[in-house]
């Protein structure tokens, strides 16, 4: 379900922002730690610097009227309408990181405006009037602004602490009117224009991160991952600063969906993140080996670790005629008949990351099943205890697994055919296993699990490391405009234009 993968790191589109009360250390667990590295903060602060400015324009301007005294021609009164800034543009643009908060800082910008002028002024009770357009240039504008990110309770929230915008210089063209106008629109105006500019930019961007605090207050706790389980995906503590780096943690474990979460965890992301160092990449996602194990439990106390083999490669050995010498007294009683193999999970397969891979232990039941013309007969059964290893793998935004099966050791537990002779049967089991129950896990496992990315941005180039007890899926991020949060959530929406009049 893509669209609620939009995810807490919806935080990506308020990146604009962050952070404050940085080094608060939180007292719960936290399983999954996504970090923004210097790269990721650069690519974002381009991201949202273009697209925001691009959202600000065109801006309408509030008209300005003024009653001037012009020199040999007495009071004139001017009025400027129709004042539009059709275009800004921030060269450079810098992003740093503090104790403070998060300041995004754009200098050098240019704007250029249109505006109407019109003037009227009475020469001996003739009154005269003329009326058209000026251009205005708007030079070495410096606009800046530092917001806080913090969780002060259930959610993050965004709020701006300081927001600055500083116009260097303007340069005023008019096209005709009288000798003396252009002079008087720099005196009379030139100050006004400049607030006006300052303040509209302002406001737009105030009202935006209030647009970015809401959304940020209603981000979903949980994202679906199936009909059975959902991630977990609350803050649970203010996001880490430092200079070069931003690390929010999540909770990050599965949960039945529509109920509480019943097995306990034992373990949490202490220090919040690897790192991705070489080559550099955006992001660094780390995932504690207890998000596999909170999904082992899930999936297992919903009933659905278990799997009916009865089709593989090679049939006959689902068929009582090829065991005949294996158990004779199978043979004798259900000759040539179809059998199926059900394997159950007897208790949540514990995950361990070590060196390179994941390894599990999975305890389960093999139940011999004859297919008796309608009837399903289970005949005997045996434990079975598998060590698999798998590597993690990304699929789109998905981690993915693969397992392969090291080893394997079985027991007998019951049987309605006579003794079971363990050491002719492992062959055949072995077979069944690693073609018929391998494959049917895999094409599970292949599909993965969405990691907790904001909705339109997509990994690139995305590494899987691991450590001790981590899983750390370094990656660069590309950002897709054509989806579904932007449709709900677009930025010019975000930074809606509301005409000054
Ligand atoms: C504003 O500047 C942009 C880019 O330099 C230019 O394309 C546009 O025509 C200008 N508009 C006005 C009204 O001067
Ligand atoms: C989700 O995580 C939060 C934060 O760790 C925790 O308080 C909450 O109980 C968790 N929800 C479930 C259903 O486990
Ligand atoms: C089992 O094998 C025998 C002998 O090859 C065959 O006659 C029988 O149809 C098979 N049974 C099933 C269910 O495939
Ligand atoms: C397989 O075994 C599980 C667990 O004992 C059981 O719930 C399930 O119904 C069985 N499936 C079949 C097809 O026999
Ligand atoms: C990602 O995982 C979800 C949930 O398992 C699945 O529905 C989706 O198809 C997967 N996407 C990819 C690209 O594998």
């Amino acid at each position: 379900m893509a669209a609620s993968i939009l995810g807490k790191v919806f935080i990506f589109l308020s990146i604009l922002s962050i952070i404050s009360n940085a080094h608060l250390q939180s007292k719960e667990r936290g399983f999954i730690s996504v970090s923004i590295s210097e790269k990721g903060l650069d690519f974002l602060k381009n991201l949202l610097i273009g697209k925001a400015i691009s959202t600000l324009t065109p801006l309408e301007l509030s008209p300005i009227e003024e009653t001037v005294r012009i020199r040999l021609v007495g009071k004139v009164d001017i009025s400027l309408s129709n004042i539009v800034i059709y275009h800004i543009d921030v060269p450079s643009s810098d992003i740093e990181l503090g104790d403070s908060g998060i300041t995004i800082t754009g200098s050098g910008a240019t704007a250029n405006l249109s505006m109407d002028w019109k003037y009227t002024y009475k020469n001996w009770f003739i009154e005269v009037s003329d009326s058209g357009k000026a251009s205005v240039q708007v030079e070495d504008m410096e606009v800046g602004m530092t917001v806080s990110l913090t969780k002060p309770g259930e959610n993050l929230e965004l709020s701006l602490l300081e927001s600055r915008c500083d116009v260097g210089d303007i340069d005023i063209k008019v096209d005709g009117g009288a000798s003396w106008l252009y002079q008087g629109l720099v005196d009379a105006f030139g100050n006004h224009i400049e607030t006006a500019v300052q303040d509209a930019i302002l406001k737009k961007l105030s009202a935006g991160i209030s647009k970015i605090d809401s959304l940020l207050r209603s981000l979903p706790t949980e994202i679906k991952v199936d009909d059975t389980s959902a991630l977990n995906v609350t803050f649970v503590s203010d996001p880490i600063l430092s200079d070069s780096f931003i690390d929010f943690v999540i909770n990050g474990l599965f949960v039945p969906r529509h109920k509480a979460l019943v097995s306990p965890n034992r373990h949490q992301i202490s220090k919040a993140s690897a790192r991705c160092y070489n080559p550099a990449k955006m992001i660094a996602i780390s995932l504690h080996e207890d998000v596999f194990n909170s999904a082992s439990s899930v999936y297992f106390n919903a009933g659905l670790m278990w799997w009916k083999i009865d089709k593989i490669p090679h049939q006959p050995l689902l068929n009582t005629t090829e065991w005949k010498e294996v158990v004779p007294q199978l043979y004798e009683e259900y000759p040539n008949d179809g059998m199926a193999l059900n394997i159950s999970v007897t208790s949540p397969p514990l995950v361990h990351i070590s060196d390179g891979q994941m390894e599990a232990t999975i305890y389960a039941d093999v139940v011999i099943d004859v297919l008796d013309d309608v009837q399903v007969v289970p005949v005997a059964c045996i434990s079975l205890v598998m060590s698999a290893s798998g590597s993690a793998e990304i699929s789109g935004n998905n981690l993915t697994a693969n397992v392969k099966l090291d080893d394997f050791s079985l027991s007998a537990k019951w049987s309605n055919i006579g003794d079971l002779q363990i050491s002719v049967i492992e062959p055949i089991i072995s077979e069944v296993l690693n073609d018929g129950l391998l494959p049917e896990l895999n094409s599970h496992l292949m599909s993965g699990f969405p990691l907790p990315l904001i909705h339109g941005f997509s990994l690139q180039n995305a590494e899987v490391d691991y450590s001790d007890s981590t899983i750390t899926v370094c990656s660069d991020v590309a950002y897709r405009e054509d989806n579904e949060i932007l449709k709900k959530f677009s930025f010019s929406n975000i930074f809606a234009f509301h005409m000054v009049r």
